[in-house]
């Protein structure tokens, strides 16, 4: 319980820093002359990619292309373990043509395809020993996992993720257009605003902060929708609602009890907040750091 609340605390912290210092790291930067930056400049992904992915491109062509050497690879391996020798021998015939095609698509990762453990699984193929076969596939499945390693999550964040900045909502207390962060600021404002107010005894304040939060939540609620075409459960599910009318409850009654308070506050900001953050902020915060996608 004690880790949960400092995690909760720490993560907190972490989220607010940039709204908080941003200003602030900005004109450190600034005054430390030139335009410095204050963090090395982040992984770039070839440009030529973009000539291979939506918009630019009418499908992923360099998806499709491992899913070809993907399917080319196992069809061989699944048939050596059927002993069917003709076919193993065609679909590595196909691997090797894919995966010099592969090899061509990204002139950059053109190195990474080296050509010895494609020749070694021909040689292995040549004399049907399994063991063999299986020790050269175990070296060519090392040249696709050391890129996979580097550039599989990238590409997916920069391609396949849609982009949270793009998602824009009307404000239900300010009633104006905000971007999502600015509703995430609202959200947070709400959420700890209430709980810093509850402990200066400034109950009439902590209710409105309740007031606006529960409010905004709402809203939160109703952005799904702009990138997952089925219901998703978990962060802004009935069982989080609940958590958050049990808050406003506890906090409207002659008294108040700062434990209770404190045990649903920690309950909403680890299964809301911190859990839909470990699974949308990674992508979020790599786009943003890349910049707007090529066109
Ligand atoms: C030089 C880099 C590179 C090499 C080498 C490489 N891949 Fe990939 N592979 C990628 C990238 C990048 C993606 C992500 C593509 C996307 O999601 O659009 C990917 C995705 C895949 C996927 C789809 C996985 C998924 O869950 O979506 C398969 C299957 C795959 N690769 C198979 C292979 C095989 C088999 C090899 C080796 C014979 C290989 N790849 C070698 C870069 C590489
Ligand atoms: C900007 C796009 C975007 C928005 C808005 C968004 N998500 Fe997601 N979310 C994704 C993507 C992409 C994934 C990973 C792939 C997938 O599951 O579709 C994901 C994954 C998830 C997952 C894990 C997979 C699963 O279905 O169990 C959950 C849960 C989830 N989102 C819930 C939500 C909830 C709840 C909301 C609204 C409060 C929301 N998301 C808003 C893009 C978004
Ligand atoms: C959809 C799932 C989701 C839920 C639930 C959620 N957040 Fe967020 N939050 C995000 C995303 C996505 C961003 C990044 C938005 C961006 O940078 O464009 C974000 C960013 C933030 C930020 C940083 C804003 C900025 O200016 O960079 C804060 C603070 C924040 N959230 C607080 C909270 C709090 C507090 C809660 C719970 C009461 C919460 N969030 C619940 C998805 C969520």
């Amino acid at each position: 319980m004690k880790h949960r609340l400092l995690y909760t605390a720490i993560v907190a912290a972490a989220l607010l820093t940039p709204v908080i210092s941003g200003n602030c790291r900005a004109q450190k930067a600034q005054a430390k002359g030139g335009g410095q930056k204050a963090w090395p400049a982040p992984m770039h992904l070839p440009a030529a990619l973009n000539d291979l992915y939506p918009p630019k491109a009418q499908e992923p062509v360099l998806l499709m292309k491992m899913h070809a050497m993907n399917e080319a690879l196992t069809g061989m391996i699944a048939d050596l373990s059927e002993n069917d020798g003709p076919n193993a021998k065609s679909n590595y015939e196909q691997f090797r043509k894919e995966y010099v095609e592969a090899s061509k698509l990204v002139r950059d990762w053109t190195p990474a395809f080296t050509q010895e453990p494609l020749d070694q699984l021909g040689k292995a193929l040549a004399t049907g020993d399994q063991g063999k076969v299986m020790a050269a596939v175990a070296k060519v499945g090392q040249v696709c996992h050391e890129c996979h390693l580097q550039n599989m999550t990238p590409v997916q964040q920069k391609f396949h993720w849609p982009d949270f900045r793009n998602v824009g909502v009307t404000d239900p207390v300010m009633k104006t257009q905000v971007d999502y962060a600015q509703l995430m600021q609202g959200i947070n404002l709400g959420f700890t605003g209430m709980g810093v107010d509850l402990k200066q005894g400034q109950v009439e304040n902590a209710r409105k902060h309740f007031d606006a939060f529960r409010t905004r939540f709402e809203t939160l609620k109703e952005t799904c929708i702009a990138c997952h075409d089925t219901e998703r459960k978990y962060y802004t599910d009935a069982t989080v609602l609940a958590s958050i009318d049990q808050l406003g409850a506890a906090i409207s009654g002659p008294s108040i009890d700062p434990e209770k308070v404190k045990k649903l506050s920690i309950e909403i900001g680890t299964e809301s907040c911190m859990k839909c953050h470990l699974v949308h902020l990674p992508a979020t915060h790599a786009k943003a750091k890349w910049g707007p996608p090529a066109m």
